[in-house]
């Protein structure tokens, strides 16, 4: 597998990459073109040249060593008199010794982002890649490869990733001799680049880590890495407001009263950051057009951006805005002024996604005018925080701004404008939260968070499939950069109804959204969510920026193993854990999918603790409901209580079941070691304090905090 392939002014395609020279300069050496790793570093840059067609190959490895990182990136330099064509050059291309190494990846679609797959590699090569012009749900450009065996907490593993947002192509293949290659970079498939005498080019930045101590250590010198090299602006180290988006709670159907009746309720249960979502511009009330006509409706919203974002201030809330720059609607004004400015190809049926084109980024007039609209909007009201959304894949990239021959060069010409665009308006708004959307996680990588320090991960917030889609970023991704919301139930992509303190267990280790109609909640979530948030708040550094493990299947008793319908064993406990940096507090959480009966031994570990430290461990208590309970109500009852009937509901609402005591003090190394034993699981032989209600898709939260007294008198 090769690295480069080029095609000389003389049609051949040889090309002889000798040692020249090398040189280590301080620093990270950033790109010209291309967002790159930032921060304390050192780089080597080995220069290599092709004596015939005067090309210089520059490799640059920049070393990250306080989180073990290496990043490597080429640079192709044309010293010659004639201009060559650029087939590929990919970022990284490593070897590393031996066969056998098992590879995960990271696939899915809309709403089932990041699943991992993990397949042995055998003899030939598996390829991993985007070719719909973004990082993709598909398969995100982070990958792991390993020794057979690894797992989170012990084992040999590299974890790479690409710092890009286009297509992008990973690939192993098993060599022939006793070796693995190891590349990464732009996706040659649909990719030509012409580079004139004098010019260079430079591919994206890869990034690869290694541990021997499993899974967790990988992830966690990733983490590390994207919170201090890659993520960068005034939010970097901030902790990040809970928020309301109102896009599940009205979608396009939006007034400023409704909007001001959410916000209201909002701010009563400690929310602090009002967003509004998609629906708010143009005539767009439905997705059928207006993306490009960046200017208010005023049947909907009367009093204009700065009149609905004063009253929403008043309420002590901040006001954030829903954007989709990149966008056109056939149907828009923008479109009737500047048709050549979509990407179509010219004579050709366009294939629509959601009803609407890309603006050509590769044409720098284009991307002038969304920096001055997007300036404009910005500024118009009083704005802290902005979701900027993309919501279609590649299909006709074509740019009427650039000669045929060089159509090849579109979708990465796009990036390269994007960046441009995201450059210049986080510079000209420094003080804005951006985050970064495409229908979720089409778009989540090191690229559009070297900009946007954070990513709304999926449009599923169902909260089972959440906890496995945000199980799967976190290989590659820190918890800071994870926007998750507790949504409506029956849910909205799977109908499924989950406990809200499940809903809760999951989104809070990201950043913490609620996105439901608040105003048509029962009182008895009201009451929930308000602690929620206060929860939330108190340990929010750590849940955000606390260091964070995943458990082992293996931890968690294999008798919480299920069969499902006798097809395969399957895990069906999930752990996560966060540890603030002075390991003083954690936080961790359980989330079981399906119940099973008359089994009491669920052990659970705390990892990242300190083994000297002795902490007071506690679940988070909250009440169930006795409808959960069905028609065993009667065995407390004196009187028969139809189930569902009027007395039924009525008893409900005030009898409530609290839910188990769980207070243990203990030294770390025993929390982490053996862990804790919890409550029997209910099982059909009563309920009491000491009895776990943990039906199907239940949740548990243990906080875990120092010892006070111990801790001052050490
Ligand atoms: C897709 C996003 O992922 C959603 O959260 C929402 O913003 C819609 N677009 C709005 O059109």
């Amino acid at each position: 597998e090769p690295l480069v392939e080029i095609v000389c002014a003389d049609g051949s395609r040889s090309a002889d990459f000798i040692y020249d020279s090398c040189e280590i300069v301080e620093g990270a050496a950033r790109a010209r073109t291309l967002p790159t790793a930032y921060g304390n570093a050192t780089t080597l840059i080995l220069k290599l040249a092709d004596k015939a067609s005067k090309l210089k190959l520059l490799l640059y490895y920049t070393t990250f060593e306080e989180c073990d990182v290496i990043a490597r990136r080429s640079v192709l330099v044309n010293e010659g008199e004639e201009p060559v064509k650029i087939e590929r050059l990919l970022s990284l291309s490593m070897d590393i010794p031996g066969r056998g190494y098992v590879i995960s990846s990271f696939t899915g679609a809309w709403a089932r982002e990041m699943h991992r797959d993990t397949i042995p590699l055998k003899a030939g090569k598996f390829v991993m890649e985007s070719r719909c012009g973004v990082s993709s749900n598909r398969t995100n450009p982070f990958f792991i490869v390993s020794k057979p065996g690894t797992n989170e907490s012990s084992g040999e593993c590299l974890g790479f990733n690409l710092i890009y947002s286009g297509d992008h192509y990973e690939m192993c293949e098993v060599g022939t001799y006793n070796s693995t290659r190891i590349a990464t970079g732009i996706n040659p498939t649909g990719f030509e680049w012409t580079l004139g005498a004098g010019e260079e080019f430079e591919s994206p930045q890869a990034v690869f880590t290694f541990s021997n101590s499993g899974y967790n250590l990988m992830s966690q010198r990733m983490h590390g890495f994207v919170k201090k090299h890659i993520v960068r602006g005034s939010w970097r180290d901030k902790q990040r407001p809970v928020l309301i988006n109102n896009w599940e709670a009205t979608y396009f159907d939006l007034s400023e009263k409704k909007l001001m009746a959410l916000a209201r309720r909002a701010a009563k249960l400690g929310i602090e950051l009002f967003v509004m979502d998609d629906g708010w511009f143009g005539k767009r009330n439905d997705e059928k057009s207006s993306l490009g006509d960046w200017y208010v409706n005023k049947e909907k919203l009367p009093n204009g951006l700065s009149g609905l974002s004063d009253k929403i201030n008043a309420l002590g809330l901040d006001f954030g805005i829903w954007v989709e720059p990149e966008m056109i609607s056939v149907d828009s004004d923008l479109y009737r002024a500047h048709p050549d400015w979509a990407m179509d190809v010219p004579g050709r049926d366009h294939s629509e996604g959601r009803n609407q084109r890309f603006l050509d980024l590769a044409n720098d007039e284009v991307c002038d005018y969304i920096v001055e609209k997007m300036s404009g909007v910005f500024s118009s009201a009083n704005i802290t925080y902005v979701k900027w959304d993309m919501n279609r894949i590649f299909t006709d990239a074509y740019s009427k701004s650039l000669d045929p021959s060089r159509q090849g060069e579109v979708r990465h010409r796009y990036v390269l404008g994007l960046y441009r665009i995201m450059g210049e308006l986080v510079r000209a708004f420094p003080d804005i939260l951006f985050e970064g959307c495409a229908s979720g996680g089409n778009r989540f990588d090191l690229g559009i968070l070297s900009y946007f320090p954070q990513i709304w991960a999926s449009d599923n917030t169902d909260a089972l499939c959440r906890a496995q889609i945000q199980h799967g970023y976190s290989y590659g991704y820190p918890q800071s950069v994870v926007s998750a919301h507790i949504s409506n139930c029956p849910n909205h992509q799977t109908l499924r109804s989950t406990p809200i303190e499940t809903r809760f267990g999951v989104a809070a280790f990201g950043l913490l959204g609620y996105e439901l109609n608040l105003c048509e909640i029962s009182s008895d979530d009201a009451v929930k969510i308000k602690k929620q948030i206060e929860l939330y708040k108190q340990f929010r550094q750590t849940f955000q920026f606390g260091k964070f493990y995943r458990s082992d299947s293996a931890n968690i008793a294999a008798e919480y193993s299920i069969d499902r319908f006798g097809l395969s064993e399957s895990q069906n406990i999930m752990q996560l854990t966060v540890v603030s940096e002075d390991a003083k507090e954690a936080v961790s959480g359980i989330i079981q999918d399906r119940s099973v009966a008359n089994k009491k031994d669920l052990w659970i570990q705390i990892p990242g603790l300190d083994d000297d430290t002795l902490y007071n461990l506690a679940n988070v208590k909250f009440e169930s409901n006795i409808m959960d309970f069905g028609d065993l109500v009667n065995q407390a009852t004196p009187f028969h209580v139809r189930q569902n009937s009027l007395i039924h509901r009525a008893i409900s609402r005030f009898v409530k079941l609290p839910s188990e005591t769980e207070e243990y003090t203990a030294y770390g190394s025993s929390l982490k070691n053996a862990g804790m034993k919890t409550a029997q699981g209910f099982s059909g032989t009563g309920f009491s304090e000491e009895v776990r209600h943990f039906p199907d898709y239940s949740g548990r939260l243990y906080l875990v905090r120092a010892d006070e007294e111990t801790d001052s008198n050490n």
